[in-house]
């Protein structure tokens, strides 16, 4: 059985982690919530950077696993090149606002775009914006939004304040846009926000499609440790995986949401360092 590590700056990561249950049914995953640390998104990039080397240090000595995912847009933008450099040896997979999948999809040419200030700000992400426009020949329009405080809202639980930001950052989109075309598709550029998926489809309205990494990671995943299509498949079509959940913050916090969003009854544990 291949044991991949996955980690996160807390609950997030889950919504990257459901579709590797589901893509990838035989393997043995470790997630790693870094709550103690997050949010990642206003962290300096030195920091994010320390917090992801540690991680995968971790992961690696104690876990020995095949393969790195980095469920988490921030830590990639920020920090990917530097793991890559110091784990040669390691496939490593991270997560990427979806911008290809939906300048593919818009028919307005009007996409918005929301995630942490550190993926917003990163030059990772000014280059995949370059390049997605550059592929396109349609006319293409980016409206881009960092949304302090909304993973951390929804990292807490916080409803009230999950549902204000979702508004705030929704209408800004819309109303500070140079096209007027409508928006009709948004990137949820932060592995948080699909668990806020509601809300901001409530504020976006009707006709605007979300769009989220988790499958694409997924299936990126199975195909960089060359696992088969029938491979990952079960007998009876469904995932036996086995999970370990740690956390650098409440464990119990961490098990509540993947019972929630995961549907598992997996207890986790604290992990410091
Ligand atoms: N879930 C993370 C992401 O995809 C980071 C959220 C945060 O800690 O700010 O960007």
């Amino acid at each position: 059985m291949k044991t991949i590590g996955v980690f996160d700056s807390g609950v997030g990561g889950l919504s990257v982690l459901r579709a590797l249950l589901t893509e990838i049914p035989q393997a043995h995953f470790v997630y790693v919530a870094d709550s103690g640390y997050a949010p990642y998104g206003e962290r300096s990039a030195q920091q994010v950077i320390d917090r992801a080397q540690r991680i995968t240090t971790y992961l690696r000595r104690n876990h020995a696993i095949d393969a790195l995912v980095v469920a988490c847009n921030t830590a990639t933008a920020l920090a990917i090149e530097s793991l890559r450099s110091r784990h040669p040896d390691l496939p490593i997979v991270g997560v990427e606002p979806a911008l290809k999948p939906a300048a593919a999809i818009t028919r307005t040419g009007h996409v918005g775009v929301l995630a942490t200030r550190g993926t917003i700000e990163s030059e990772r992400f000014a280059r995949l914006r370059a390049r997605t426009q550059a592929d396109t020949t349609a006319p293409l329009h980016f409206s881009c939004q960092a949304c302090d405080g909304l993973a951390d809202a929804i990292e807490r639980g916080d409803s009230a304040t999950t549902e204000m930001l979702c508004e705030r950052y929704v209408h800004a989109l819309q109303s500070g846009t140079h096209t007027t075309e409508p928006m009709d598709t948004l990137v949820l550029g932060c592995t948080h926000y699909p668990f806020a998926t509601e809300e901001l489809s409530r504020w976006c309205g009707p006709g605007v499609t979300l769009v989220e990494t988790g499958v694409p990671v997924a299936r990126r995943t199975r195909d960089v440790l060359k696992m088969g299509k029938a491979e990952a498949e079960t007998d009876d079509g469904r995932h036996g995986a086995a999970l370990t959940l740690l956390s650098t913050g409440d464990p119990a916090a961490l098990a509540a949401a993947a019972h929630r969003w995961l549907g598992t009854q997996v207890s986790a544990s604290s992990l410091k360092d």
